[in-house]
């Protein structure tokens, strides 16, 4: 089929790549003209496990192109999926300014029959604007117009995977002929066995967000018990580990940490909660689960000021800025958000991220930032393990503590051995466990 994707952030890009290489014929759009550029020659704008690569295979093969010229990629479109920015309003609410754009782009180039796919995440409601704006713009092609919502569910980090693997792909359409226009778009996946969930339009659009607040909750849950756990001497990681192991509760998403970051949960959840609330429901369990996201930074800036006493003069290592790993995005990362704190109370913070450094010095211009876990390290007084990457499972732990001033590590992710820290000889504070001082 031919398809347009208006948008090429995390979601528009691997979208564009990933159906290009399931065998349609892709253009992606985006307004920025430089960024055009860049993905014309291959070079992804962002760092994304497997991406150059596709885009090397899908633009090699003809299979994908790019334009900023929205009119050339819309118009010969069997299916434009609108893949832009839903940023969050002062009030919390999404801002869907750029879809109500993208529609009016669609209405004014289409060509033919068209299916409109919300692939962005909007909150429940939207098709019914996103129709109404196609009509208004161009009355005449009414019956040329289908509206879908399709959310995506892929993740930063493992985009690629989620996109070709999914868990399950979700379609709410109006019409017979949009659902079959979509399972032919989705048959590739389909045939090789992907579960392919159809509803109606407005349970789409609410189930992504209720996905989205359900994981978000998961953290904060397990996160309001590590503060449980370090007030009575229990667990939390084996406390997790006996909740997973109750296939109703299911393992994942149980780490107890510094909390959930991202340009995914934090708005979708604010906005899912404004969602709520214009619909005349108080969903209070929302605001409760972003309150115990924030605490679960503050607990944690709390413990390294208990632990240094005054920050003035002091310096602290953030090792990973990102927020995850995988990413180089550290938009609304708990890292930058801890630093700040670290930093409002006098201390000198220093971060080291193997991706994110750049997007992290932008972020936050007074941040210092070293060339590698030992420089960043050198003379601190607290190393924090923000971000759980890989690397820093294999670093050269009695190096890391000759470098600093004093031995003390606190763990945002739980991601060392309390033993192995212990015969190193530091001082040692995970999350929800039991400190080794
Ligand atoms: C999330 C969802 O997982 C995707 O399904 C969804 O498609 C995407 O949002 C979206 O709406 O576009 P993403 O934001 O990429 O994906 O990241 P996650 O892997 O979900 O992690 C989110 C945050 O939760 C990270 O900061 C991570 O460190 C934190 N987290 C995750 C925990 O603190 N504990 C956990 O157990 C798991």
């Amino acid at each position: 089929m031919k398809v347009a994707v208006i948008g090429t952030g995390h979601v528009g890009l691997i979208t564009s790549a990933t159906m290009a290489y399931l065998g349609h014929d892709v253009i992606g759009n985006d307004l920025d003209e430089e960024k055009i550029v860049m993905l014309q020659r291959g070079q992804a704008p962002f760092f994304e496990p497997g991406l150059t690569e596709l885009l090397e295979e899908t633009l090699g093969s003809g299979k994908l192109r790019f334009s900023f010229d929205s009119q050339e990629a819309i118009r010969d479109a069997d299916v434009v999926f609108i893949c832009v920015g839903t940023p969050p309003k002062a009030s919390g609410e999404a801002n869907l300014i750029a879809v109500e754009s993208a529609a009016k782009d669609v209405a004014r180039y289409a060509g033919g029959r068209v299916v409109v796919v919300e692939k962005s995440t909007v909150p429940a409601g939207t098709s019914a604007r996103v129709r109404r704006t196609l009509e208004r713009e161009r009355p005449d092609f009414i019956d040329k117009f289908s509206v879908v919502s399709n959310p995506e569910f892929l993740r930063e980090g493992s985009g690629i995977r989620d996109s070709l693997e999914p868990d399950r792909i979700l379609v709410g359409a109006e019409s017979p002929e949009a659902f079959e226009v979509m399972r032919e778009i989705y048959a590739p996946l389909v045939d090789k066995g992907a579960k392919l969930v159809e509803t109606n339009i407005e349970t789409a659009e609410l189930s992504k967000h209720a996905c989205n607040a359900f994981l978000a909750m998961k953290i904060s849950y397990m996160n309001a018990l590590a503060r449980l756990c370090e007030r009575s001497g229990g667990d939390v990681d084996s406390v997790a580990e006996v909740m997973g192991s109750d296939e109703r509760i299911g393992s994942a998403f149980l780490n107890a940490g510094l909390g959930y970051g991202g340009y995914c949960f934090p708005k979708d959840l604010q906005a899912f909660e404004r969602l709520a609330s214009r619909l005349g429901y108080d969903f209070g369990l929302l605001k409760e689960v972003e309150r115990i996201n924030d605490e679960a930074v503050d607990a944690t800036a709390d413990k390294i000021i208990d632990v240094l006493w005054n920050l003035d003069g002091k310096r602290v290592t953030l090792l990973g800025l990102s927020f995850k790993p995988d990413t180089d995005d550290v938009r609304f990362a708990p890292a930058l958000a801890l630093g700040r704190k670290l930093q409002a109370e006098g201390a000198t913070v220093v971060g080291y991220d193997p991706q994110a450094m750049a997007n992290a010095k932008s972020e936050m211009p007074e941040l210092e930032v070293a060339s590698d876990p030992y420089t960043a390290a050198a003379g601190s007084h607290c190393l924090v393990l923000c971000t759980e990457w890989a690397e820093f499972k294999t670093l050269d732990l009695d190096r890391l503590k000759q470098a600093m001033a004093y031995p003390l590590v606190v763990d945002g992710r739980n991601m060392f051995e309390p033993e192995e820290m212990e015969k190193r000889g530091f001082s040692y504070y995970p999350t929800g466990r039991s400190p080794i001082v």
